[in-house]
C-alpha cells in the first residue's frame, strides 16, 4: 500500500526553557518560579507537534548543532513520531534556545531568544528532498531569499503534475522583518501575524487582510489571527471569513498558540475542509492549547 503523503514544516527548532510564574519578575530581584521545564520549541517544530497530535503524518526540516540540547530535541521529535530525516546537523555551532516566562495569572508569555550561529535550511539542502512524499509544505518565514528559491523548486515540481497531486505551499510571515515580506506572493496559503499587520498600520485582522491582499498571488488565501479576537481569512473569491476565539475556562499558557492555530488550519485544508472550517478548527485547537501547559490538552 502507498504510504500516506506527509505535511512538511520547514523552520526553527529550539529549546524553550519555560519558567512558570504567577507574577512577572521585577528587574534585579530574586524570586522563585512555580515550575520550570524544558520543551521543544520553534514555530515550525511546534506546528509539527500539533499535527502529530491530530494524527497527521508530518516531517520537520531544520537545523541543529550536536550536543545535549540536540539530543533532548531529537528524542522529543521521536516521542511525537515526527519524521526528522531531513534535519541537518552543524557540528561547530550552538543550538538555539529561548528563556520563556509564562505567567499563569495572565496567560502571557515573554520570550528571550538566543540563536548565535546556526545556519538555516538552504536551497542546497532542500534540493535533495524527494518531494513526492509530501502533500503540503509549510515555511516559517526566516531566510526568505533562500526560501523563495525552495518554493520555486516546488513550483517547478508542481508544474509537471495534475492538480490533485500538486503540493500546497503555505508561508508564515510572523516577524516584522522587511526581508520576509517578499514571501507574500509565494504561498497558496499565507499566514500573516498581528505584529506584522500592526507594523503595516492595521488595527484589526479584517483591515490587515483588505490592505495586504494585493500582495498575495491570485487564487491564494490570506489569514490573520488576532489572539483573543479569533482569526480572519480572505479567500480567492474575495469573501472575508471570520472565526471567534474559543477561550479556555482558565487561560494558562499562550506559548505556541499561533503555531497551534496554523497547524489546525493546515490540517483542515489539507483534508479538503472549507476555509471557514479551517479557521474555526484552528481557533478551537489554539484555544484548547491556551488552557494547558504545553500541548497535552490538544488531544481531548
Ligand atoms: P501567537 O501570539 O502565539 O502568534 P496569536 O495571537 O496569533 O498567537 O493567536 C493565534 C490563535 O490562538 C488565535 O486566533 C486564537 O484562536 C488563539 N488564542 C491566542 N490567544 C488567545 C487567548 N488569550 N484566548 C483565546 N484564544 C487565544
Ligand atoms: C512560540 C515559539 C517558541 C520559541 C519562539 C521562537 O511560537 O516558537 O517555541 O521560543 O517562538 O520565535
Amino acid at each position: 500500500m502507498e504510504e500516506k503523503k506527509k505535511i512538511l514544516c520547514v523552520g526553527l527548532v529550539c529549546l524553550d526553557i519555560i519558567n512558570v510564574v504567577d507574577k512577572y519578575p521585577e528587574e534585579d530581584t530574586d524570586s522563585r518560579c512555580l515550575s520550570q521545564r524544558w520543551q521543544r520549541g520553534g514555530n515550525a517544530s511546534n506546528s509539527c507537534t500539533v499535527l502529530s497530535l491530530l494524527n497527521a503524518p508530518c516531517a520537520f526540516m531544520g537545523s541543529l548543532a550536536a550536543g545535549p540540547v540536540a539530543d533532548f530535541i531529537l528524542e522529543d521529535f521521536q516521542k511525537f513520531s515526527i519524521d526528522v530525516s531531513l534535519m541537518s546537523e552543524h557540528a561547530q555551532c550552538t543550538s538555539p534556545a529561548s528563556v520563556v516566562i509564562s505567567n499563569v495569572s495572565t496567560g502571557s508569555r515573554t520570550i528571550l531568544h538566543m540563536n548565535r550561529d546556526l545556519p538555516d535550511v538552504s536551497v542546497k539542502d532542500f534540493s535533495k528532498v524527494n518531494l513526492h512524499q509530501f502533500k503540503w509544505i509549510h515555511w516559517e518565514g526566516r531566510n526568505a531569499d533562500e526560501q523563495v528559491k525552495m518554493i520555486q523548486q516546488v513550483d517547478v515540481f508542481n508544474s509537471k503534475l495534475p492538480e490533485h497531486l500538486k503540493i500546497t505551499i503555505s508561508v508564515e510571515i510572523e516577524k516584522t522583518r522587511e526581508s520576509l515580506y517578499q514571501l507574500f506572493p509565494y504561498g497558496d496559503v499565507v499566514f500573516v501575524s498581528k505584529d506584522v499587520a500592526r507594523h503595516f498600520g492595521f488595527q484589526s485582522a479584517e483591515a490587515a487582510l483588505k490592505g495586504l491582499h494585493n500582495r498575495v498571488k491570485k487564487g491564494a488565501v490570506l489569514i490573520c489571527a488576532w489572539a483573543e479576537k479569533g482569526a480572519d481569512a480572505l479567500g480567492p473569491d474575495g469573501l472575508l471569513v471570520h472565526s471567534d476565539a474559543f477561550p479556555p475556562e482558565t487561560l494558562v499558557d499562550t506559548l505556541g498558540a499561533g503555531d497551534t492555530f496554523n497547524a489546525g488550519v493546515i490540517y483542515t485544508l489539507s483534508n479538503g475542509g472549507s476555509l471557514q472550517d479551517a479557521l474555526s478548527f484552528g481557533c478551537r485547537v489554539a484555544g484548547r492549547k491556551c488552557g494547558f501547559h504545553g500541548y497535552d490538552g490538544i488531544r481531548e
